[in-house]
């Protein structure tokens, strides 16, 4: 240590004295060379290292033939079942959830070696929110008029409060992300970190401590736009460029060097001269060229003689592969509102950009992943370029737009007869939550009961406070009560089965209880909710918000549960002895959402303006007129099917098990195990699209063999979630 005795002396006194060290002792004490080094309040280099489960909730996959028969094309059929779907090889990832617990979960779990079995991860793309108010809000179409969706809690809360105060909680949350992208990506592998003037010097830094400043390959600038509006008017001089930062994780990294176009400038200036052909070219110097190269030169006339003597070498416009791609990238422009590509995102950006982020950093069939990814470009572009992926993002409604979107590419590609692969949806769902109760295996069996009877309470009471009802103690099935409701709370880890609700209804009736409420995460996929109402009590079921875990959330008073939606369908079975098909017909579809309300709207709106409010799953347009302040209602939503976006069914629900992997604390072996669950396999669905907005509610038809059967169907409301909904059918 380079102390003196004074200041050795003097450090022991401040410690002494609880008070803080002057900065000069940071370089005195610390071992560490780091020159230059980006610091913030609370800095740590500890890095998540927790490893959940990953739960596949969803398989989609467009049926590349309609009937490819069992057996004719072996080759096929090793990798696609008989009716074209993909069932061996990588499926791509879409995972929802926070990215941090998604990356640790891949770089310190199971999934990590299918990484590595597929060549490991060649690039990462990411575009982190910063200005994160406006990234959240949606519009929303209902019919023909257009709504803005407010935040989730979840997705508001959590960036607000950790985040969202100012560029140090933004770094704090970066950094510790790009720790784990490094750790995951391949030894020649790079990224490259969207941000803008705002922080593209902290990303710098930050990318410099952890990629090492040997590693840094490039700013890109991209000019998203021609300065217009405050942009040109301001006072400096206009802000038109993102930067997209690369670094690679080596030395030795997948690098596709890039050409486009020259200027017109370029050309008429530089290839000023026509041949008898037409042929532009210019005349360069000869160079270091031999003797017998120049003889070939002249073989094919590409020789100038000057006056002279001297040679000149004749290079053609046509020959030329363009100007090579630099770092300024000022011929993409930003989406303008009808791009065909335009999935009404806000923070959508072009699929140029990132095609050619893609085309210089990886080769076809490498992995590529974005862990924010938003509408999904990245994983788009991806598909199209034959790349394979994994997309990752918090928001419910970033999900569903990447699932729609990516449905669309697989349509395309199979339209054009080019190759796609299947693509499943997963979560850290019920993982996440249990991990809420964990207790740690350190703790002695005696002590961990004790603390795991005492999260279950505090877990208990955090969601009743949420609901806002009391406990009571003396039922079995019921622990709380809202006005005049009792309140059963279903299980944290597995879905309300239709036994718990049976139960709770048992003891209703014994009790002469004529009103309660479930309370559940997840509903197992079977429950008939009209059925179980029709029992002479009044049931009704709610979705617990994942935000309840947020105890800011919850003191805020934030938490909304939404009732469980309410979904009819009917099976259509068609043809004769062995040659059945079943289609379904999607009959009635219901939510009871709330967003404002249109008492406090009639109040607060201006003259002359209008505001659309969700009200008892009604959406109603409230207007002020114009000097009059006359207030007028108008029910958007007419009909059941404006509120279904998208839905999609499984015609063998039971055909897929669900099987998660998982590695042994103790033994450090993976192990694989049945959830007991299914995975819903997307085979047929219709949706709406910003430029299309007709659904379809009969589905195509299915070959079925004799037997019963149980098909799945999911909703997804407008909003961006989802209801599934099981039927039983016995095909004669
Ligand atoms: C700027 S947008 C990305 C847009 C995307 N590049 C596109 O073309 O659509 C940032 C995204 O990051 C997501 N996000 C924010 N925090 C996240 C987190 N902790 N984990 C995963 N996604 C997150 C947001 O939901 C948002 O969709």
């Amino acid at each position: 240590m380079r102390l003196s005795d004074n200041e050795r002396r003097d450090a022991i006194k401040y410690i002494q004295e609880g008070k803080p060290l002057p900065d000069k002792y940071r370089f005195l004490l610390f071992d560490d060379d780091r020159e230059v080094e980006l610091m913030w309040n609370g800095k740590t280099q500890e890095v998540c290292n927790l490893v959940l489960p990953f739960q596949t909730i969803e398989h989609i996959d467009e049926p590349r033939t309609e009937r490819i028969k069992q057996g004719k094309d072996q080759g096929t059929f090793d990798f696609y079942d008989p009716s074209g779907r993909q069932i061996k090889g990588w499926t791509n990832k879409l995972i929802w959830g926070d990215n941090k617990l998604i990356l640790s979960s891949l770089k310190n779990g199971p999934m990590r070696r299918e990484i590595e079995k597929q060549g490991s991860l060649k690039l990462i793309y990411i575009d982190p929110p910063f200005d994160v108010g406006a990234d959240f809000s949606m519009n929303v179409e209902i019919g023909d008029e257009s709504f803005t969706k407010k935040p989730s809690v979840i997705e508001e809360v959590a960036y607000r409060d950790t985040w969202g105060k100012g560029a140090d909680s933004f770094v704090a949350m970066i950094y510790e992300r790009l720790k784990l992208m490094h750790g995951l990506l391949a030894d020649d592998g790079s990224i490259y970190v969207h941000c803008d003037w705002r922080l593209n010097s902290h990303v710098r830094i930050v990318l410099d401590e952890i990629f090492g400043t040997s590693c840094y390959r490039n700013e890109i600038s991209w000019k998203r736009s021609t300065p217009r509006g405050a942009r040109a008017i301001s006072n400096q001089l206009a802000k038109v460029c993102d930067s997209i930062i690369f670094y690679s994780k080596g030395d030795t990294y997948i690098f596709n060097k890039l050409y486009k176009e020259y200027d017109q400038d370029y050309v008429d200036s530089k290839f000023n001269q026509v041949d008898k052909n037409g042929r532009r070219y210019r005349i360069d110097n000869i160079g270091m060229y031999s003797e017998k190269s120049i003889k070939e030169f002249r073989k094919e006339g590409k020789i100038y003689d000057y006056p002279s003597g001297k040679l000149g070498l004749i290079r053609y416009l046509d020959e030329q592969k363009g100007e090579v791609i630099s770092d300024i990238w000022a011929d993409i422009n930003e989406l303008n509102s009808m791009a065909v590509e335009r999935v009404d995102y806000p923070t959508q950006k072009p699929e140029k950009l990132i095609e050619r982020i893609i085309l210089t950093s990886t080769n076809e069939g490498d992995l590529v992943a974005d862990f924010f990814c938003g509408s999904g470009t990245t994983l788009a572009v991806a598909e199209k370029l034959g790349r394979k992926w994994i997309g990752s993002d918090l928001g419910r409604f970033a999900i569903h737009t990447s699932r729609k979107r990516l449905i669309r590419v697989q349509r395309e590609m199979k339209k054009e007869g080019k190759s796609f692969r299947a693509f499943e949806i997963l979560n850290l769902g019920k993982y996440e939550r249990e991990q809420y109760i964990n207790v740690d295996v350190d703790f002695r069996e005696q002590g961990k009961q004790q603390i795991l009877e005492n999260k279950e309470r505090q877990f208990i009471e955090l969601i009743l406070s949420a609901y806002n009802a009391q406990a009571v103690d003396s039922y079995n099935s019921f622990i709380g009560k809202k006005r005049d409701r009792l309140v059963a709370v279903g299980p944290v880890n597995t879905p309300v089965s239709s036994t718990f609700v049976d139960e709770a209804i048992k003891e209703a009736q014994e009790k002469g209880i004529t009103k309660f409420d479930v309370l559940g995460f997840d509903y197992e996929m079977g429950i008939d909710f009209a059925e179980l109402s029709r029992q002479g009590v009044d049931v009704q079921f709610k979705v617990i918000p994942r935000e309840v875990f947020d105890r800011r959330a919850v003191e805020k008073g934030y938490v909304k549960f939404y009732d469980v939606a309410y979904i009819e369908v009917k099976p259509i079975i068609k043809g004769r002895g062995n040659n059945k098909t079943i289609a379904v017909e999607l009959y009635d579809f219901s939510v009871f959402y709330n967003q404002d309300s249109v008492e406090e709207t009639e109040g607060s709106l201006k003259e002359g303006s209008s505001k659309i409010v969700i009200e008892n799953g009604q959406a109603i347009k409230v207007s002020k007129e114009k000097k009059t302040a006359v207030v007028t209602k108008e029910v958007l939503t007419k009909k059941w099917t404006d509120w279904v976006d998208y839905w999609s069914v499984d015609f063998n629900m039971e055909s897929k098990k669900e099987i998660v992997r998982s590695v042994d604390s103790k033994t450090g072996e993976e192990k694989e195990e049945w959830t007991g669950g299914y995975i819903f396999e997307n085979e047929w669905q219709s949706f709406r699209t910003k430029k299309d907005r007709k659904l379809e509610l009969v589905s195509a038809e299915k070959e079925v063999f004799k037997g019963r059967r149980k098909i799945a169907v999911k909703v997804v409301d407008i909003f961006g979630n989802d209801t599934t909904r099981v039927i039983e059918v016995n095909i004669p």
